[in-house]
């Protein structure tokens, strides 16, 4: 059974950190590095979109302990959790889909989401792409580090699966569902680029998760 996307996380909250940090391969590495790519800067301001619990904070917060933080994510149980976790923390955390959820323009000297985004298509991407490109300062940028389908065919098959399953389960449309349908690393690069970023490029990969940084 498909399960709404806020709900998914919240009912397994309890282990959410342990899966993450030991059953997705390289999720020891990638959480470091995505943290290591955001300014090592004081008081820098940085938008995460589906923050969940905060892993990817975790490590930054280390290296920058002053960071301020707005995180946008559809599950409270999990944004509890981050607040919980970073009680000393200049935290702005806004419950919410990063869809709907406006954003200051100019505002971000960066912007990072992790393990988020491999759930919605190019469509619904580009309207997202290009109101995050504006909530960024000059020279600002945005790390993401995700899952990608291998092959444009694997991207398609995943889509009609979610499709089928939602006929099934008549579920409506305009609701987030939580099933993976990953994009192709060709095909995030599209949607940043049509939304306006200046360059996209792939910083580093582990197996199919890679880490993509687009320039404002
Ligand atoms: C796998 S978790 C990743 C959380 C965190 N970034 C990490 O890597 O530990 C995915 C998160 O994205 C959130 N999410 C999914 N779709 C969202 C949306 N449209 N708007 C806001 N948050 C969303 C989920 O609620 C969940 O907390």
């Amino acid at each position: 059974m498909l399960e709404k996307m806020g709900d998914f996380f919240d009912a397994r909250i309890d282990r959410y950190e342990e899966h993450q940090l030991t059953c997705i391969e390289s999720a020891q590495e990638f959480y470091p590095f995505t943290a290591s790519c955001l300014p090592q800067i004081k008081d820098t301001h940085i938008l995460d979109l589906g923050c969940g619990t905060g892993l990817e904070l975790d490590y930054y917060f280390e290296m920058v302990p002053s960071a301020k933080i707005t995180g946008i994510d559809l599950a409270p149980g999990m944004l509890d959790e981050l607040r919980h976790k970073f009680p000393d923390k200049l935290l702005n955390l806004v419950l919410g889909s990063y869809f709907d959820v406006p954003f200051d323009e100019n505002t971000y000297d960066a912007s990072v989401s992790v393990e988020s985004l491999h759930h919605f298509t190019q469509e619904e991407k580009i309207p997202l792409y290009i109101k995050l490109r504006k909530a960024l300062k000059r020279g600002g940028y945005f790390i993401l580090t995700d899952y990608f389908a291998l092959s444009d065919e694997e991207e398609r098959l995943y889509r009609a699966e979610l499709l089928r399953l939602k006929k099934e389960q008549n579920i409506a449309d305009d609701v987030f569902y939580h099933y993976d349908t990953p994009l192709t690393v060709e095909h995030e690069k599209e949607a940043l680029l049509y939304a306006g970023f200046s360059s996209v490029a792939v910083l580093k990969s582990w197996g199919a998760t890679h880490s993509l940084k687009a320039i404002r």
